[in-house]
């Protein structure tokens, strides 16, 4: 399947694998790579000699393009932005912030980059700022959200921006692939379907949480704070819900205590009284576990199959 996606990334599939801090690492991103998708390693708030260790294993495992994640409000974001180019990285993913300043070294160094955006005003300040590819995420996946569904989303972008759009958020098979391009995009990002894959690094626990999930298993805290986080409904996200009910300074430090540290406490620990397991709402259709490769050929070749066939459906 050939898009502007799988040109400007110079990839086989257009399915890019989501940033997942604490989860995103060498044996993911390269497995992800590998079978031709885009792999990313997840920048997030770790050290940048880390990230570098990480980028190096996964440049052992493959010598195709490699992506990586900054964050951009995190303290480190000056020197991840730096460490993109040292390690020749082929294409930047960004969240959280304007990567305006970066963008002239970055476009020196051949760096593509696309921005994660959750509304169609972010989408046309990251294409005026010079990105290659927008990724729109719906609040259906999981991790940190916007406000918007994919199906809303998607095609404003679409019409908004002239570059290349990618579409995130609900998407685990070819049907939701094909739905996607149906809605112009070009390419899709996952997250939750690589939660469920024997290459993903996560504690057992997560990994069962994730396959056992209902469709309804997800809930959003983090609302009156304004940072919205989708995770599955376990017995830290309904204190949270409990605390969010009458907001003040008191309870959003106890949540802000609570949290800390828990996305780790679920990926390496599996905590499950403590952990933020970060899930988007897909989980419910994962009932077992499928390599990467699996994941990425077959659900491009499901939404092939389903978008030449589609006029015999109507016929
Ligand atoms: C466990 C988890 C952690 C995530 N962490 C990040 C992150 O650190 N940075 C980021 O840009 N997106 C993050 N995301 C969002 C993903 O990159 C991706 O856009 C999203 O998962 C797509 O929706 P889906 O979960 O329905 O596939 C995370 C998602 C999950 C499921």
């Amino acid at each position: 399947m050939k898009t502007r996606i799988t040109e400007l990334l110079g990839i086989k599939y257009p399915v890019v694998q989501g940033a997942m801090a604490w989860i995103a690492e060498h044996h993911l991103a390269a497995s992800v790579s590998a079978a031709g998708g885009l792999g990313i390693i997840a920048g997030g708030a770790a050290p940048v000699d880390f990230i570098r260790d990480e980028i190096r294993k996964a440049r052992a495992l493959t010598d195709k393009p490699l992506g990586m994640n900054i964050m951009l409000l995190s303290p480190n974001a000056d020197d991840l932005a730096q460490l993109a180019i040292d390690e020749k990285i082929e294409v930047l993913t960004t969240g959280a912030g304007n990567p305006g300043k970066y963008m002239e070294n970055w476009k020196q160094a051949g760096i593509k980059v696309m921005p994660v955006v959750a509304s169609v005003a972010l989408a046309k300040r990251m294409e005026r700022a010079g990105a290659d590819a927008v990724i729109a995420e719906g609040m259906e996946g999981g991790g940190h959200i916007g406000e918007l569904t994919t199906m809303p989303l998607v095609p404003q972008v679409v019409d908004a921006v002239s570059i290349p759009v990618i579409a995130a958020g609900g998407i685990a098979d070819g049907r939701g692939m094909a739905a996607a391009l149906m809605l112009g995009a070009e390419g899709v990002q996952c997250g939750t379907v690589f939660l469920a894959t024997p290459e993903c690094q996560i504690s057992e626990k997560y990994k069962d949480l994730v396959l056992k999930a209902s469709d309804i298993a997800t809930v959003v805290t983090g609302r009156p704070s304004g940072h919205p986080v989708r995770a599955l409904k376990t017995p830290l996200q309904r204190k949270c819900l409990e605390l969010e009910k009458h907001v003040d300074n008191r309870s959003l430090e106890e949540i802000e205590a609570a949290t800390a540290g828990s996305l780790r406490k679920a990926v390496q620990d599996g905590n499950y009284e403590e952990g933020t397991f970060m899930s988007g709402q897909i989980a419910g259709m994962l009932k077992e576990l499928h390599p990467c490769a699996d994941v990425i050929s077959g659900m491009t070749a499901q939404a092939e199959e389903l978008l030449k066939n589609a006029y015999k459906r109507f016929a």
